[in-house]
């Protein structure tokens, strides 16, 4: 990738989406920092990117962009393609969580997880991937999680999102591979970001984080407290002096859109919580999918390292 490249990036209200936004701006590229609500709930952090942006004389601009809308979507899509003409990397960071007992979520929670984590993902990559595939160019990138890979337990349903999410992104690799458009995965391990917040916030957005069927949380006694106590210890983490720093995940895609493709690989661990089980499937999953690719005779559609 060169310094000129268009950059679009889903979910930069705040967390990990803003500081990358801002980031790989400061380092030249030409970034569209994507939110929902530009002039709604989120206008403030609209405001502050457009004044960093005029200050700095920043390549950054924000446009509205919800990944549960098709249209929005694609109209966000369009507006990037007429503005710079081209879009090399998509970074798919979009997401919600919710946490506690799956059944004590009501199926609104459970398919709101989907629609923004999943299908937002198959919404934005289906808007993009035809310009990439065009131009003969292109990465996607997804921030997935370390629940990508392992479960902790009472993150189920988000677990479910993200574990779907990690074969969407591994599955547009082999579709995309012969059109030099790549496709990678990041996991982060826990960072102290807004998401941690909204977790134990009544309302978000319409929707809460919290289980919204509370006769059957009041079925799950004792066991439905465990979530609380688990939050309580991932804030007490955070507190520390040497909590982990949330630019490490921008730092990581900055360094995948720098790397020649050959060298991207497949899967990024980042994190100092729970790396390490994530790189043991990781592993394993990587030679058992070598192996498979090799019996089907695909291997000419796999990339990078993992190639
Ligand atoms: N922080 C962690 O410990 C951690 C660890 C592993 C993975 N992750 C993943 O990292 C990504 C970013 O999360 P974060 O930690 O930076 O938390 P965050 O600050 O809550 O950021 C999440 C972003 O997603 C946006 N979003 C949610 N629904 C959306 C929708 N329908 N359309 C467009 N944007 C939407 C939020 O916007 P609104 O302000 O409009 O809601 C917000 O900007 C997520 O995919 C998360 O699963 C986080």
């Amino acid at each position: 990738m060169t310094a000129n490249d268009v950059i679009l990036i889903t979910g930069c209200s705040s967390g990990f989406g803003r500081l990358m936004a801002e980031d790989l701006a400061r380092k030249g590229y030409n970034v569209f920092a994507s939110m929902r609500e530009t002039t709604g709930r989120n206008a403030v952090a609209s405001k502050e990117i457009n004044e960093l942006a005029e200050r700095e004389g920043l390549s950054l601009q924000v446009v509205d962009l919800d990944v549960t809308n098709e249209t929005s979507v694609d109209n966000a899509v369009q507006s990037v393609m007429d503005q710079a003409g081209r879009i090399d990397v998509l970074v798919n960071n979009a997401g919600i969580a919710c946490i506690g007992p799956n059944e004590t979520m009501t199926m609104a929670q459970v398919q709101q997880q989907f629609d923004t984590n999943v299908f937002g993902v198959a919404r934005m990559n289906r808007a993009v991937a035809p310009h990439m595939r065009h131009q003969k160019k292109g990465l996607l990138i997804h921030i997935s999680s370390g629940c990508g890979r392992v479960i902790i337990p009472f993150l189920g349903i988000y677990s479910a999102s993200k574990f779907a999410l990690e074969a969407l992104a591994e599955s547009y690799r082999y579709d995309l591979s012969g059109f030099g458009v790549d496709s990678v995965i990041v996991e982060p391990g826990a960072y102290p970001t807004p998401v941690w917040g909204k977790l134990a916030q009544p309302e978000v957005w319409g929707q809460s984080a919290q289980p919204g069927d509370r006769d059957r949380v009041a079925e799950y006694g004792e066991i439905a407290e465990i979530p609380a106590q688990m939050g309580a210890s991932v804030l007490d983490m955070f507190a520390q002096p040497d909590a982990p720093d949330p630019k490490e995940v921008g730092e990581v895609v900055a360094q995948l859109i720098d790397m020649p493709a050959p060298e991207r690989p497949l899967r990024t661990v980042v994190g100092r919580s729970g790396p390490e089980f994530a790189d043991m499937v990781n592993q394993a999953a990587e030679q058992a999918q070598g192996e498979l690719m090799s019996m089907l005779g695909l291997t000419h559609l796999m990339t990078g390292k993992h190639a």
